[in-house]
């Protein structure tokens, strides 16, 4: 297999949407084939499942079924979307992946680490990212510019400042455990900025793979 599998993951407001489009055509100006993608979604049942997922409710969701709808909009977005493209040697770039069910559902909810990882050595079968851009800034940042969207918050954004300060912490401690495969971005800085960054990171995977 050719191609690599990039995701990008980060608390809400850390602009992960401007650099995906940044980082896809980076990698598309270098000839290869991109397939964009994101989690939850990639496929039209992953998307429905999605809706469930984010939808602003009254209605309390129990935390296994919230984990377990994670990985069933994976599996289905592994089987149908991610490795075929990988196996006819296109790049695959993710808005978020697996890392994000470690901090959201471990760090966030509480939920045991140890159920997260069976649940993904069954769902993945050794499917990961190659690198994984953790774009990180600190809650209150995010939250500002969360903020200032003007659009109805969904189901994860309605959360408290706490719940994101255990994501972010999460996030950090799996960059700070996997330094080769998730990289650290400081999301504060300006785009420009941000950009150098994602190129000489995505350099000598691209000549790796020429
Ligand atoms: P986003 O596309 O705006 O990032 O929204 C997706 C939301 O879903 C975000 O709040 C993070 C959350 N999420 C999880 O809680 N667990 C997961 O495994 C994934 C992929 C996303």
């Amino acid at each position: 297999m050719n191609g690599k599998f990039i995701s990008i993951e980060g608390i809400e407001g850390a602009g992960k949407s401007t650099q995906l489009q940044f980082i896809a055509d980076y990698i598309r100006s270098h000839g290869k084939q991109v397939v964009v993608t994101r989690e939850p979604g990639g496929t039209p049942l992953g998307e429905e499942i999605r809706e469930v997922l984010l939808k602003p409710t009254d209605q309390a969701m129990a935390e296994d079924t919230e984990l377990l709808l994670m990985f069933a909009a994976r599996a289905e977005h592994i089987q149908q979307v991610i490795l075929p493209a990988l196996k006819r040697g296109d790049w695959v770039v993710s808005d978020r992946f697996v890392d994000a069910t470690f901090a959201y559902q471990g760090g966030g909810r509480g939920i045991n680490e140890q159920r997260i990882k069976q649940l993904a050595e069954w769902t993945l079968q050794g499917c990961n990212t190659d690198v994984t851009f953790l774009f990180d800034l600190p809650v209150a940042l995010g939250q500002t510019r969360v903020e200032q969207r003007q659009q109805q918050k969904d189901r994860f954004e309605q959360e408290k400042q706490e719940f994101f300060e255990r994501v972010r912490n999460c996030y950090l401690a799996r960059a700070e455990a996997e330094p080769k495969r998730i990289k650290r971005i400081d999301a504060s800085q300006n785009i420009e900025a941000i950009q150098q960054q994602l190129k000489h990171q995505l350099l000598p995977l691209l000549e790796s793979t020429r």
